[in-house]
């Protein structure tokens, strides 16, 4: 499932690969490391330049034939005016990638004039991301209909920078997860699939694994996670996935998501237009998930741990109704107005939970609020916290990433919106500023540096982007990892 992906010093003319990729930035002229090959194509590469036909626009594209025996095809794909060249090569391997499994071609090659550490890796998470594709329920085509998945790529970059490949596998490795969890329906990736996904993992790299479910966390007093969870006879599970990659007694860095395997909105159930999405409102869970099996593979020398609270939000005879109180863990008490603000419902306990883990800093990703779809858009997630410094190394983090955030500010002048009448806090304020009344409610909860990542624009697509089809992006998977690598000696 996962591409292969390795590197190799060599001209892109000596090369047999059924798709070589050349990766160009803006111009006309032809790169110097591509003139053996020009020439072997009688010079097709620099007339199709020199023609216009291929200006390296950003997500531009040409096909061209190549020789048997050599490049079989080749496909230039345009780098644009890169103001981050590793992006860039994100961006463009992610198109390039598409493009090779779309076509049926097993393996590919990539090229760029130049590369470096930043450079091969980003490029290799860019073919990675591309090639993804989650065929699992689909019956598969005939024989003679099939095409072969790309299951292998090789940049072509000194043999020294084979370090960058391997972090590109790990991180698309992480990718992959996140996005098969997020993309499975919410029949199939239930609390328990979760678990058990989180139990997998974790016993693939020795992590010390702690399973919650209903009972458990009646005795922790988490009043406001089992009011969600009282609307399924599914088993709610909070799950902890604890990495000792660094010293003993260290400080931990904790991950934490939401993992809605699916969101009704509960007795203030959601218009049945586009309700299907909710399937993804996990994607905050599942890119925990994920980044633990990043943060493994790269054997990072921190000590980081993995949380999420799962649970499905369902009408029911038994569901929690609009005016029911709840207490949580901390003995704070809730107003539950709207039960389809389930989320920091869910994350308040969550979030009061790993307190004991003494964190040193606590990111938490969340498909939160519509709101934050309303502010940001699809192109940005939604960031708030109690430490501006950290919210700034988060954002950092983001950026590096390729998943930008944005600061929202989380001042207590908007917590009037959340006072009730008969409880500490209702859990929503109305339409004004409701992705941070949403974060205030979580504010109340983590006693810790942290910062709350609201991904509810960011962690899937309703419609297909350039380099991902329709459907999870991963998003903030690569952040957590970047977050946790920047903390890293
Ligand atoms: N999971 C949703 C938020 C969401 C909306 C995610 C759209 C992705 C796309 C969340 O549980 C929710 O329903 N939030 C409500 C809160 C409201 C009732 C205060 C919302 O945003 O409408
Ligand atoms: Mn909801
Ligand atoms: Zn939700």
């Amino acid at each position: 499932m996962a591409l292969d992906l390795a590197v190799r010093s060599a001209d892109p003319s000596d090369v047999k690969t059924p798709l070589l990729a050349l990766l160009l930035p803006a111009g006309n002229s032809l790169p110097a490391g591509l003139k053996r090959l020009d020439a072997s194509l009688d010079g097709a590469l620099a007339t199709a330049l020199k023609r216009g036909d291929f200006r390296g626009s950003r997500d531009e594209t040409l096909h061209l034939q190549g020789r048997a025996g050599q490049a079989e095809r080749i496909l230039l794909v345009g780098l644009g005016k890169p103001s981050s060249l590793p992006l860039s090569l994100r961006r463009a391997g992610g198109l390039a990638g598409r493009q090779g499994h779309k076509m049926g071609a097993g393996q590919m090659t990539a090229w760029t004039p130049r590369t470096d550490k930043a450079g091969v890796e980003a490029l290799g998470i860019g073919l990675n991301l591309g090639a993804w594709e989650y065929t699992e329920l689909k019956t598969p085509p005939a024989p003679d209909e099939r095409r072969a998945p790309l299951t292998a790529a090789t940049i072509l970059a000194p043999a020294t920078l084979r370090g960058a490949a391997a972090a590109a596998s790990a991180i698309g490795a992480g990718y992959d997860v996140t996005r098969r969890l997020a993309m499975m329906p919410g029949n199939v990736c239930t609390p328990d699939y979760l678990a058990d996904t989180a139990r997998e993992i974790a016993k693939r790299h020795r992590m010390v694994v702690t399973v919650l479910g209903r009972k458990e966390m009646e005795k922790e007093g988490m009043g406001s996670f089992l009011a969600v969870a009282q609307g399924t006879p599914q088993e709610p599970r909070l799950v902890a996935m604890e990495y000792k990659g660094g010293k003993k007694g260290a400080a931990p860095i904790v991950l934490v998501g939401k993992g809605l395997c699916f969101d009704t909105g509960g007795i203030s159930i959601k218009p049945a237009e586009k309700m299907e999405f909710m399937k993804f409102d996990m994607c905050g869970a599942a890119a925990v998930i994920g980044a633990m099996e990043a943060i493994a593979r790269l054997k990072l020398r921190t000590n980081v741990v993995g949380v999420f609270g799962a649970t499905t939000n369902m009408p029911s005879g038994t569901a929690v109704k609009p005016g029911d109180v709840v207490k949580a863990s901390t003995g704070k008490s809730i107003e539950i107005i709207n039960t389809d603000a389930e989320g920091r419902l869910v994350l308040a306990d969550v979030l009061a939970y790993v307190k004991r883990f003494n964190p040193a800093a606590v990111v938490d990703a969340a498909t939160l609020t519509g709101a934050c779809v309303v502010a940001l858009g699809n192109t940005a997630s939604g960031a708030l916290g109690n430490d501006d410094r950290l919210v700034r190394e988060v954002i950092g983090a983001s950026n590096a990433a390729g998943e930008p955030a944005w600061q929202l500010p989380l001042w207590d002048e908007y917590k009037d919106l959340i006072k009730s009448d008969v409880a500490d806090m209702k859990n929503t304020g109305g339409r004004a500023a409701g992705t941070i009344t949403a974060a205030l409610l979580l504010k109340e909860f983590a006693d810790y540096p942290w910062v709350h990542l609201d991904v509810a624009g960011t962690a899937y697509s309703e419609t297909d982007l350039v380099m991902i089809p329709r459907g999870p992006t991963g998003v903030p998977m690569g952040t957590f990892v970047q977050f946790v690598r920047g903390r890293t000696r």
